[in-house]
């Protein structure tokens, strides 16, 4: 073992911590050493693949020296007591989103991780994704403008989630606000800073209690007021997503929930088209209008604009998702693990973005439910 060497423990062996650890174990100076959860058979399958020779209780996990960083991956009713006991014993932590199933819990687990110097990050990887930086930096510049509208929309599947699935639990999952909308307040907070819900909504399937819709509006700094909507009804192979960001000269619309491809429709001079691609490499640029003379000339929000031409820039590769997905999560914990290597570097998401997420996600889930 080198002395620089992050041993990594995890708690819970389900269906996601499986496909993160896979990504995890490839960070280099990561070593994965132990591993608790409950169902013994899907656990000793696990165990198998990274090589760990036992499951293990939590309690003796977390009394292991040789530990350095926990990753919870539990349903999120655990997210809160196991953080804490992880910190309590000393040690990092990832957690599976959300962070914990309240504002009050995450607040106290965001105090005792820096009251005793130790990593608290909830796994909303979205952060490290290429298209957030160029989507950023759109916004940050003004290539179209400023921002006036966004939209997420969500048409997941629930062909996995059975009837009994702790999914559909709220006193388990915290609801859709809680167990879901968190990566997407923390990502559109990420481009727009910090929002307040003004409005949101749930509804159930006819006759069955099952709530499997939730809506909330958000409105961010500039006035821009952005609608998040969630549902979780369709077939696997159906599920999909697009979010869109409108300025004043056009907008640029992402699909899928990991982004894998982009479309910007807009107005551009000379200068803005090639920023434009610069921040999209690859994408190709087609001309749909081009303006010359008085032409260029043209107007919206009480501005003048000059535009050269009327362009559709697309991009993106469907294909990768799950390798995109794969991306992020190596790049999520390769950031986390060199801040506890050194304090100093500045890390892309911190435990402040966990609390954050679930701040929104709390009062839309209240503001659903009267
Ligand atoms: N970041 C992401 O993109 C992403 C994607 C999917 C799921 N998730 C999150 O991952 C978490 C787990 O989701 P999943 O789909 O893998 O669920 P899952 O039901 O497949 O797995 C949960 C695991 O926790 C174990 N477990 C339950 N109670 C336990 C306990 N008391 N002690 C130890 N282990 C226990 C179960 O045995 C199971 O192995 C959730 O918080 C979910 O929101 C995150």
């Amino acid at each position: 073992m080198s002395e620089n060497e992050i041993r990594l423990a995890v708690i819970g062996c389900g269906g996601f911590a499986l496909f993160a650890l896979q990504q995890f174990v490839q960070v280099p100076g990561v070593r994965l050493v132990a591993m608790a959860g409950t169902h013994r058979e899907a656990a000793i399958v696990a165990a198998k693949r990274f090589g760990v020779e036992d499951i293990e209780e939590v309690d003796a996990l977390l009394a292991r020296p040789d530990v350095d960083l926990v990753y919870i991956a539990t349903p999120p009713f655990l997210h809160y007591e196991q953080a804490l006991r992880a910190l309590m014993a000393g040690k990092h932590v990832i957690c599976e989103k959300p962070l914990a199933m309240s504002v009050a819990q995450a607040d106290e687990l965001v105090a005792t991780a820096r009251q005793r110097n130790l990593l608290l990050v909830a796994n909303m990887m979205q952060r490290y994704s290429p298209l957030f930086d160029a989507v950023k930096a759109l916004i940050d510049e003004g290539v179209l403008g400023e921002i006036v509208h966004g939209y997420f929309e969500n048409y997941a599947a629930d062909e996995g989630l059975s009837p009994e699935h702790w999914f559909w639990d709220r006193t388990k999952s915290g609801g859709i606000f809680i167990e879901h909308g968190v990566h997407f307040f923390d990502l559109f907070a990420g481009w727009l800073g910090a929002g307040e819900v003004v409005a949101a909504q749930a509804t159930a399937r006819p006759g069955s209690g099952v709530e499997d819709q939730v809506q909330a509006t958000v409105r961010y700094p500039s006035g821009a007021l952005v609608n998040f909507y969630h549902g979780f009804h369709q077939p696997g192979r159906l599920d999909r997503q697009e979010l869109r960001l409108v300025f004043e000269r056009g907008d640029v619309t992402l699909h899928e929930w990991i982004p894998t491809r982009f479309r910007i429709h807009a107005v551009a001079n000379e200068e803005q088209t090639r920023r434009l691609c610069e921040l999209f490499p690859g994408g190709r640029l087609n001309a749909t209008e081009v303006y010359g003379g008085r032409q260029r000339e043209c107007r919206g929000r009480f501005k003048d604009f000059d535009a050269y031409q009327l362009l559709e820039l697309s991009g993106g590769d469907e294909q990768a998702k799950q390798h995109r997905y794969g991306d992020l999560l190596r790049a999520l914990l390769a950031d986390q693990v060199a801040w506890i290597r050194d304090p100093r570097h500045r890390r892309r998401l911190t435990e402040q973005n966990g609390r954050e997420s679930v701040a929104l996600a709390e009062r839309a889930d209240r503001l659903a439910h009267g």
